[in-house]
């Protein structure tokens, strides 16, 4: 029987990794797939090998949150962003402050970096993107993709804004120098507010209900009246009003 109640506990004074936050079962066989991979056969050897091995460490994290994303992911929900977003809040606010949390390799971030030039509002925008794995940030950063994560982006972006070389794409200066990426956990941290939109697409799957609960109250407590909360095309906001949201589209909230 393997004691995840002593890894938990381990991780979060270790790594800082709250995994009591996480849903269990997924978790737990997560863990327990990863370790038989890494080669130990109890989470006490686990442990150790974590703190000890570099790469061990990485995969492991990397495995637990999750890094899955790309450019303009769910391209319909994406275009109906846009649409709203455009229309309810460029004519309103003269400045925009724009979130994207839990931003992985930061192609979500970038997505509203392309939107937000092609309708020249750039100047007057400014883009955070966050995450809690700082090996993420730093691929963020780099801004270079595969064509997988790339096949999205509508074809002037692509051409505008992206360099290929041996099967990558580098994105621009442009884009990336709109972007400012830096460390934030979701659920330890305390949250900034007055923004106009924070787009917080699948993350909080992975977490309990309470957890989730407490992060869609911070996001509402963050946005500005009239602000957009954009969530991932699995998800839904259950009883948004508790929250002072109302929804607008399919996968869009409107702080009231
Ligand atoms: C599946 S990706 C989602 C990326 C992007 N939002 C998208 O929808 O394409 C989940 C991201 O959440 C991040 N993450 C996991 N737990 C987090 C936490 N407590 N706080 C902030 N980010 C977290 C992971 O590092 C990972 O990059």
């Amino acid at each position: 029987m393997l004691d995840f109640n002593w890894f938990y506990t381990w991780s979060e004074k270790t790594l800082h990794l709250n995994l009591i936050a996480y849903k269990e079962g997924q978790l737990q066989r997560r863990i327990e797939t990863i370790m038989k991979k890494s080669g130990a056969t109890d989470l006490k050897q686990f442990a150790k090998m974590i703190e000890t091995d570099e790469n061990i460490k990485k995969n492991f994290l990397d495995y637990i949150t999750i890094n899955v994303t790309e450019f303009y992911r769910n391209k319909e929900i994406f275009e109906e962003f846009e649409e709203v977003f455009i229309n309810r809040l460029s004519s309103k606010f003269k400045a925009l402050k724009v979130w994207s949390a839990a931003c992985s390799t930061g192609a979500e971030a970038y997505s509203i970096a392309m939107i937000l030039k092609k309708n020249k509002l750039t100047a007057s925008s400014k883009i955070i993107a966050t995450d809690i794995d700082e090996t993420i940030l730093s691929k963020a950063k780099a801004g270079t993709y595969s064509k997988l994560e790339v096949q999205n982006v509508p074809p002037l972006e692509k051409r505008l804004y992206f360099t290929e070389q041996n099967n990558r794409y580098a994105l621009s200066d442009d884009i990336k120098k709109t972007v400012h990426f830096k460390k934030h956990d979701l659920i330890l941290d305390s949250y900034e507010k007055g923004y106009h939109a924070i787009i917080c697409r699948n993350v909080t799957i992975y977490f309990k209900n309470e957890v989730k609960e407490k992060i869609y109250r911070n996001i509402a407590d963050s946005l500005v009246p009239g602000g957009l909360f954009f969530i991932g095309a699995t998800e839904s906001v259950y009883k948004p009003e508790q929250y002072g949201l109302k929804k607008v589209a399919a996968f869009l909230y409107e702080k009231v």
